[in-house]
């Protein structure tokens, strides 16, 4: 019954923007670019490619033919490839991830409307003192951090509660389109600042010598998260793409629209971070994680001309890019809650928001009032960032391979792969995908698991 009612996406652009805006996120923004500086800049990008290929997107694209196949929620779904197994309980694993994972990530999006709020004020850009104090004063405060989580998470739920077409697919189309037009206008601005050619060089000159076993790891990491792999988010959304759809082709798309994307942030960061580091006579800090986005960078705009409209631009973009995220991730909450408890859309979104806003107000308060409060020696903001980055994503990824490769018959992977024969993919390249699945992801995946339990 569920099945007959259940929504899909309208179009195929529309189901591929809304996969890229899931894809595109603060993990693009925030998190690439400084991760590339870090690790050898071209020689990490390509290590992050043949990562990409060899066990990313193989397992991308299982779990997406895992989740249309299934057609349902993560636990549903389990349940109807392998009846009866413990395996749905890896479903519901992933529905946990999700609303872990929402449950940091609002915050972070709260403190881009914050930032989009001062900008477009003018008190970011008039402020005179030093940024990181005026970060720290907002995300230590009891209450001013809450209120704008609430209301990040407010506008994800409000997004989703309109449904999968009119909600998810319409919201993304739009948001996904405007922030490419956007950070290609503040990629002009950076690289049109003199010196600015000093941060391409940066990113794009291979450096081998910085190149460790390390680095694999970093950029293994960063793919899963960027990818939105391991949490259901791609299941989620491809029970809801038709039947004729070139899942290979889709993913392809979606991981060279997220890897593009990546590159682009990068570079509307990196250079002007130098142009101006270079203008200022200081060494260019670009390897700062966080404060990269919400200390170093509001003192470039103040710093460059036309910065202000740059910041209003790009504070924009980071916002539309982590709600595109954010839906996604409240969709595979508020799926299970739809199917599995039998509560309305509205209803589900309700009680999403309730569940990851108690935790986001226990993550948000972990950089004020509760400071010196752990978990296993991490703050709860760390500590949700910390189980869900390292542990949860890279477990199901690894469940998904293992799933896809030895518990779907070969046969029906193959079929669910070229939609019965009728798409053109060369039976070479799908036995290849099929055998990356089978053998060489969960390895690889194991691998860096370990790295992560022992380091
Ligand atoms: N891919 C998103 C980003 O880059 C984060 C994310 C992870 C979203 C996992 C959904 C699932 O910011």
């Amino acid at each position: 019954m569920v099945r007959k009612t259940r929504e899909t996406f309208g179009s195929r652009t529309g189901m591929l923007l809304a996969m890229a805006g899931s894809a595109i996120g603060l993990g693009n923004i925030w998190r690439f670019p400084y991760t590339l500086g870090k690790n050898g800049g071209a020689a990490f990008l390509l290590i992050y490619v043949i990562m990409l290929l060899v066990i990313c997107l193989p397992v991308m694209i299982s779990e997406y033919l895992i989740g249309r196949r299934g057609g349902s929620n993560p636990f549903r779904t389990f349940d109807r490839l392998a009846p009866g197994s413990k395996w749905r309980w890896m479903g519901f694993i992933a529905v946990l991830a999700s609303a872990c994972i929402l449950s940091f990530y609002c915050v972070v999006g709260g403190w881009s409307v914050k930032y989009l709020d001062d900008v477009c004020s003018g008190r970011l850009m008039g402020y005179e003192g030093d940024y990181a104090q005026f970060f720290g004063s907002f995300i230590s405060s009891p209450w001013k951090p809450l209120v704008y989580t609430m209301l990040f998470l407010g506008m994800t739920g409000l997004i989703i509660a309109f449904g999968v077409r009119k909600g998810i697919e319409r919201m993304s189309k739009i948001m996904i389109s405007v922030l490419f037009v956007i950070i290609v206008l503040v990629v002009i601005r950076s690289l049109s600042l003199p010196g600015a050619i000093e941060g391409v060089r940066y990113m794009f000159v291979p450096d081998f010598s910085k190149v460790t076993a390390d680095t694999c790891i970093a950029a293994m990491g960063q793919a899963f998260f960027s990818l939105s792999i391991g949490c259901g988010t791609i299941l989620t959304y491809a029970s809801y793409v038709h039947k004729d759809e070139n899942i290979a082709a889709s993913s392809a798309w979606i991981a060279i629209f997220d890897t593009a994307f990546a590159v682009i942030a990068a570079l509307a960061i990196i250079p002007a971070v130098y142009a101006i580091a270079l203008m200022n006579g200081v060494d260019p800090d670009v390897s700062a994680g966080p404060g990269l986005v919400f200390i170093t960078l509001p003192g470039v705009f103040q710093s460059m001309p036309l910065g202000g409209l740059a910041a209003v631009l790009f504070f924009l973009a980071l916002l539309l890019a982590a709600i595109t995220s954010a839906i996604s991730l409240m969709e595979v909450v508020v799926a299970f809650i739809i199917e599995e408890l039998h509560r309305s859309r509205m209803h589900a979104v309700l009680l999403s928001f309730l569940l990851c806003g108690v935790v986001g107000v226990f993550c948000s308060l972990s950089f004020g009032p509760l400071d010196g409060f752990t978990l296993f020696g991490l703050s709860v903001f760390d500590f949700f960032d910390y189980i869900t980055s390292n542990i949860m994503l890279p477990i199901g990824g690894l469940l998904l391979a293992v799933f896809a490769g030895w518990k779907l018959k070969r046969a029906n992977y193959l079929d669910e792969l070229t939609n019965g024969g009728t798409l053109k993919l060369p039976h070479w390249l799908a036995l290849s995908i099929y055998y990356l699945v089978k053998l060489v992801a969960p390895l690889a995946i194991s691998l860096i698991f370990l790295n992560c339990i022992l380091s």
